[in-house]
C-alpha cells in the first residue's frame, strides 16, 4: 500500500487511470476484453498504430485511450500514448507530466531523441500534445506527420492516438488515413444514432479503417462499463 500511494503521488495520477489503480475490477477487465477484441480483429492485418475518437466532446474518448494503453502495456507490450487532441489535450494531466515538449515539438524540430516521458506503468511512455498550434488539422496532414509515425512505430509495438471529435473538426479524419485503424468511442445515452451514422460516413470518406465501437458509459449490472462490439 505504501509503495502504491508514494507511486501515485510522485506522478498524481488521475482516479479514471483504473486499469492501473484497480486492476482487479470489473471495468479494468472489460479494457481487458476490449484489448483481446482488438488483437483477434487485427490477426489478418498488423495493427501497429490506432487511433480512437468519437462523434463529439467528453463521451470517453481520452479515458478509453489510457485505459487501453495501460491494458495493453500490461500484456507486455511496448505502448506509446500520443495525444493528438491539439485542440483539448488531456493525457498529460491523466498521468500528472508535464507538457512543455510533445507531438507539436517533434514536428517542429528534427530531434535526435523523441520527447517521449516515461508514465507510472512499465512499458507505457507517452508523448504528450506539446504547445497547441494554430492550425491542427493542418499539422496531422503534414507528411511530417508520416515520419513521424513510422519513428515512433520503429519505438514501439503500439501506437494509440487520441484525437480531437470527428464531427466538429477534420484531425481525426485526417490523421485516420495516416493509422492502420479507428476506434470509435460511443456514450451510452449520449451519442445519438445519426451523429453516429454522421461519423461513420466521414470516416469511411477517408478511407478509415474502423476497427470497432466502444459503448462507453452503459449501465450494465453494477456500475459503468465499457464494452467492445464488433464494428
Ligand atoms: N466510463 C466512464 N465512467 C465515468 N466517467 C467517465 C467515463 N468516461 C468518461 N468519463 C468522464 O467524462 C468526462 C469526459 O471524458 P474524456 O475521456 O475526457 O472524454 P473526451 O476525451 O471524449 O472529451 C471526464 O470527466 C471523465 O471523467
Ligand atoms: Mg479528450
Amino acid at each position: 500500500m505504501a509503495d502504491k500511494s508514494e507511486q501515485q503521488e510522485s506522478h498524481a495520477l488521475d482516479g479514471r487511470l483504473v486499469t492501473f489503480t484497480h486492476p482487479r475490477s470489473p471495468v479494468a477487465e472489460a479494457y481487458r476484453s476490449l484489448r483481446t477484441n482488438i488483437q483477434f480483429s487485427s490477426l489478418d492485418k498488423p495493427l501497429e498504430a490506432f487511433l480512437i475518437t468519437s462523434t463529439g466532446s467528453q463521451e470517453g474518448k481520452s479515458t478509453t485511450a489510457a485505459n487501453l494503453a495501460i491494458t495493453f502495456a500490461q500484456s507486455g507490450s511496448q505502448v506509446i500514448l500520443v495525444d493528438a487532441d491539439l485542440r483539448r489535450p488531456s493525457q498529460h494531466r491523466l498521468f500528472g507530466l508535464p507538457n512543455a515538449v510533445g507531438l507539436t515539438t517533434m514536428m517542429l524540430e528534427n530531434q535526435e531523441d523523441l520527447p517521449l516521458q516515461y508514465t507510472a506503468i512499465p512499458g507505457l511512455r507517452l508523448l504528450s500534445s506539446g504547445p497547441l498550434p494554430p492550425n491542427p488539422a493542418d499539422v496531422l496532414g503534414f507528411r511530417r506527420m508520416d515520419e513521424a509515425i513510422a519513428r515512433l512505430k520503429k519505438e514501439a509495438d503500439l501506437i494509440i492516438f487520441d484525437t480531437p471529435p470527428v464531427i466538429a473538426v477534420t484531425d481525426a479524419a485526417v490523421l485516420s488515413a495516416k493509422v492502420d485503424g479507428v476506434l470509435v468511442v460511443l456514450s451510452a445515452g449520449k451519442t445519438k444514432r445519426d451523429q453516429a451514422r454522421r461519423a461513420y460516413d466521414l470516416l469511411t470518406k477517408v478511407n478509415a479503417n474502423i476497427i470497432g465501437a466502444v459503448l462507453n458509459n452503459a449501465k450494465l449490472d453494477r456500475g459503468t462499463y465499457s464494452y467492445y462490439a464488433e464494428g
